[in-house]
């Protein structure tokens, strides 16, 4: 199953991201999570090692190996190809983290207002493009904040795009258009999630502002002052407190997904 998680900065993508590959994994999936957000944090929500955190270095930033693939010889500049070969990259670069799950880190694709064709954004499209066709596994990629990363390329092949929103009105704003590309695209699978929900009267509001949405709201998750001490601390909120609301809420996320995964795919 290919998860994608998407939505406004700061909503919580990579805390739901890098929670639910923790707790997928610790019940034995084979696990890919990938940090396709140009801050490249999600190695502190999956509590990867410090060690091997600093020797990270994103597939973006790998200069002569980018133009190694995409390199058209003979051509002038400006020409490159498209479609290089991938398919090794994800095993060779990938890093190990808790419970046996594996972190792959692209880097973000910065998309200017005229669309950017250069070789970095050419290769990682391709590598979710093929990875997602490819893999038996759980894949969990953290989105980059917003809605100009999503094109054919990323959103191809996702089985299910859980689309973040705070308790605001931008936020909501922003998930519509999400919603709506993403069906555009072709994504099937798509679930609204709120996240830093203080009581009940918020998840009311947002449930009332959606109402008309062909996507209903699907989970819940409160605010917990236990993610920002996490935070604070550098480590994964998970093994700072596994029993913290939000964790407990994601846990049950995490149950959900799982529950749907079998009626979609182990028929
Ligand atoms: N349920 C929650 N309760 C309290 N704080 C939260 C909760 N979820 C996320 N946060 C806090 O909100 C901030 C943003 O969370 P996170 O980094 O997961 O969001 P993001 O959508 O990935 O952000 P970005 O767009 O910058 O990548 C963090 O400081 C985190 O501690
Ligand atoms: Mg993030």
């Amino acid at each position: 199953m290919k998860i994608a998680v998407s939505g406004k900065g700061g909503v919580g993508k990579t805390l739901v991201a890098g929670i639910l590959a923790r707790l997928f994994a610790h019940d034995e999936f084979k696990v890919l999570a990938i940090d396709n957000d140009s801050a490249m944090n999600l190695s502190y929500t999956l509590g990867i090692d410090q060690n091997i955190k600093s020797q990270i270095v994103p597939i973006k930033e790998m200069k002569s190996m980018i133009e190694e693939r995409t390199i058209v010889k003979g051509a002038g500049p400006g020409v490159y190809n498209i479609n290089p070969k991938v398919s090794d990259i994800p095993d060779r670069y990938k890093v190990s983290g808790p419970d046996g799950l594996q972190l792959l880190v692209l880097g973000g694709i910065e998309e200017p207002a005229t669309g950017c064709l250069c070789p970095e954004n050419a290769l990682i499209r391709t590598l979710l493009y093929n990875l997602f066709v490819k893999r038996d596994e759980v894949v969990i990629v953290d989105f980059e904040a917003g809605i100009e990363h999503l094109g054919r390329g990323t959103a191809k092949g996702i089985d299910l795009m859980l689309v973040i929103t705070e308790p605001s009105q931008k936020s909501l704003d922003l998930c519509k258009k999400i919603i709506d590309l993403s069906k555009k695209l072709g994504v099937i699978n798509i679930f609204l999630i709120a996240n830093k929900i203080i009581d009940n009267s918020q998840k009311e509001a947002i449930i009332q502002k959606i109402k008309n949405w062909e996507v209903p709201l699907y989970h819940s998750i409160p605010f917990d002052p236990e993610i920002a001490k996490a935070d604070l601390d550098g480590k994964s909120p998970i093994d700072y407190n596994s029993n913290s609301k939000a964790i407990i809420s994601i846990n049950s996320l995490y149950h959900k997904l799982k529950k749907l995964k079998a009626e979609l795919f182990d028929l």
